[in-house]
């Protein structure tokens, strides 16, 4: 029996779902039944590729830091955004995407209506209070037919997810440990950000919120 086999039917049906557009939901409390899986294999990913805050094109030092899992890696420097299978600050091909991190993805995005997502990249994001994420599309991508699945853990943020247009005003959605934002289709373009974060503590992962987007990047 695979990992996979053993997360199944892990999930009520009853599942809160919240519909943010037609291709866009939250599925609340989705990732927690996973959590206790997914965490080791975070702390694993964290040793041999450490958060780091990456410098943006124009200059600007993130105020979040990132990591990546996958085969590919989302990084940022002077010269632009890219993909990449190395991880630039050791050489090293970034850590694999885990099992429980992969089973995640592909649940998530089957209760969200993605039934064929398999992800080749998972970005980790890291907030301290005070960080913030303004408002972007993720364009990098090679094939937007595939959503993006996007997983809260820890302290709350204010998730602002926009229209197709940057002066769009945003829904202000209140994300909490264990929620699950997916957004596909014709609103995978949609611009979204995260407001300043305040200042919390979580009991299980103190005072931060990480974030993981899935991607198929590739
Ligand atoms: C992102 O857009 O990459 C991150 C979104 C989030 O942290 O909720
Ligand atoms: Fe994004």
């Amino acid at each position: 029996m695979s990992t996979l086999d053993l997360f199944e039917g892990l999930h009520t049906p009853t599942q809160a779902m919240e519909p943010l557009a037609q291709q866009a939901c939250v599925l609340r409390g989705f990732a927690l039944p996973f959590v206790e899986a997914v965490l080791p294999a975070l702390a694993h990913i964290c040793e041999v590729a450490p958060f780091r805050h990456m410098v943006t094109p124009g200059g600007f030092s993130m105020s979040v830091a990132l990591t990546n899992c996958g085969h590919l890696g989302w990084t940022s420097d002077r010269s632009g955004y890219r993909y990449s299978p190395i991880d630039p600050t050791s050489g090293q091909p970034w850590p694999e995407l885990p099992s429980a991190f992969l089973a995640l993805a592909t649940a998530a995005a089957k209760a969200a209506g993605f039934p064929d997502f398999v992800p080749d990249a998972c970005l980790i994001n890291q907030y301290q209070p005070g960080s913030r994420m303004s408002l972007h599309q993720d364009k990098d991508e090679h094939d937007y037919t595939w959503p993006i699945i996007s997983v809260s853990l820890g302290i709350p943020a204010t998730f602002l997810f926009g229209g197709h247009h940057r002066a769009d005003k945003p829904q202000r959605v209140p994300l909490f440990h264990g929620d699950v934002v997916v957004w596909g289709g014709k609103d995978r373009l949609r611009y979204h950000g995260v407001a300043p974060i305040k200042e919390a503590l979580h009991s299980v992962m103190g005072a931060q919120r990480i974030n993981f987007t899935f991607r198929k990047a590739g």
